[in-house]
């Protein structure tokens, strides 16, 4: 059972170790998903990142990457009151897009955007689950910035200490509910 709040709700995140691959300690987040009390938390902490210092939401539109942010995203564009904008790995979206390809590890790997989900000037929140090495969200921003959009801030539910993706995001503010 968690206990009360957002740490209670952090607390539900569980260690599976080996996995995908034998020294990956991986960071599963569906026992905090079928939490109501706690899934309610981390949304609200989440959208936070969207409101001004007096409560009143900020953004015009939430960003959510395949396919953990599409997860995460679309309840925190809806307690902010906006839309929500689904950026997703190549080839999905059947519209007119703007792409962006970026390092992995072995290979590379392509987000996509319709190139009329945002106005320009819309101000937007990127929303997801890990920020790793940073090339999702950085990618991501790259779509914004194609769309004459720009990036409000960036929510995460946890951030990897050890690898350097906050320097990745560069100068807009990071929200990191938690850091492992
Ligand atoms: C994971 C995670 C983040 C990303 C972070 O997504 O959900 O989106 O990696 O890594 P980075 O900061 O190094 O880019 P992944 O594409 O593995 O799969 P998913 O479809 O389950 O979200
Ligand atoms: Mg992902």
């Amino acid at each position: 059972e968690p206990g009360p709040g957002l740490a209670g709700a952090l607390a539900l995140i569980a260690d599976v170790p080996d996995f995908p691959e034998p020294g990956i300690l991986f960071k599963d987040i569906t026992p905090l998903l079928a939490d109501h009390t706690a899934l309610t938390a981390v949304i609200g902490a989440l959208a936070a990142a969207g409101r001004d210092d007096s409560g009143r939401p900020v953004v015009d539109k939430v960003l959510g990457m395949e396919s953990r942010g599409f997860i995460l995203g679309a309840p925190v564009a809806l307690a902010l009151g906006v839309g929500f904008v689904p950026v997703r790995k190549a080839g999905k979206l059947p519209r007119e897009t703007y792409a962006v390809s970026y390092a992995l590890e072995y290979g590379e790997a392509t987000l996509e955007v319709h190139r009329d989900a945002l106005e320009p000037g819309d101000r937007v929140l990127l929303v997801d689950d890990v920020l790793a090495t940073g090339g999702t969200a950085k990618a991501t921003m790259e779509l914004v910035e194609h769309c004459g959009a720009s990036v409000h801030a960036v929510a995460m539910l946890m951030e990897l200490g050890f690898l350097p993706g906050r320097d990745a995001i560069g100068d807009v503010p990071l929200t990191c509910l938690l850091t492992v």
